[in-house]
């Protein structure tokens, strides 16, 4: 499947200058903070208990998200699917590992300065894609998550992850190699470890978002 080091750092890597200047898109309207984040043991009990959509039906447990709670990385995906639903981990399976290389590929590992979540805690049956309403429920838990991390960049990963943080409709084609920004946070958006697995050219794209959101931290790290 090709899931090895697909993507390895070199010194002759594209700048992100090179890919495209960030400047900050203004997205359609989206609160800063819908909700007071709370704790997160008061968010994690809600997401457990949650039935806020009919996903509550099927699921084995809710998956609320993995890792550095002070991260300045914050990548979201879509949903859990069926092993991460049995795990009660984000990006276990198949896109998981995918999702691992492309984070090497840039430095980075999950749980060390990053935070993995996803746009809906429990999985859609058959792994479909999480329909509005759907994600309108779980919106807040999201807005909570990023309040309590404060990242300084989120990534999301694939469409409902966009149009959830972004709002509207947002092609994946149009809206990656530029920064959005999201009540004061940037926001790069690049194509789902999934589609990518199922789209192998695209995975030259995925690499240049890489380079595009590595490049963007250090600017945002920059004194
Ligand atoms: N795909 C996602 O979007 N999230 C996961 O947690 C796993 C697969």
């Amino acid at each position: 499947m090709g899931l090895g080091p697909l993507w390895k750092l070199r010194a002759a890597a594209p700048a992100a200058e090179s890919v495209v200047a960030p400047q900050p898109v203004a997205a359609p309207e989206v609160p800063a903070s819908a909700a007071p984040a709370g704790d997160w043991d008061g968010l994690a009990a809600e997401v457990r208990d949650c039935r806020k959509c009919g996903l509550c039906a099927a699921r084995r447990q809710a998956v609320l998200g993995v890792g550095d709670v002070t991260a300045d990385w914050l990548f979201v995906g879509e949903g859990p699917g069926a092993e991460e639903d049995l795990r009660g981990e984000p990006f276990v399976g198949q896109a998981g590992k995918l999702l691992d290389n492309m984070l090497a590929a840039i430095g980075l590992r999950r749980g060390d300065d990053v935070y993995i979540a996803n746009a809906v805690k429990c999985r859609p049956p058959e792994n479909r894609t999480p329909e509005a309403a759907e994600l309108d429920a779980c919106r807040p838990y999201l807005e909570r998550q990023i309040a309590l991390i404060r990242p300084r960049l989120i990534i999301a990963l694939g469409r409902p992850a966009a149009q959830t943080l972004l709002g509207g409709e947002i092609k994946i084609a149009a809206a990656r190699g530029r920064l959005h920004d999201r009540g004061g946070i940037p926001v790069v958006v690049t194509y789902h470890p999934a589609y990518l697995l199922r789209n192998l050219p695209d995975k030259a794209k995925a690499w240049e978002d890489l380079c595009f959101m590595r490049a963007t931290m250090g600017r945002l790290k920059a004194p």
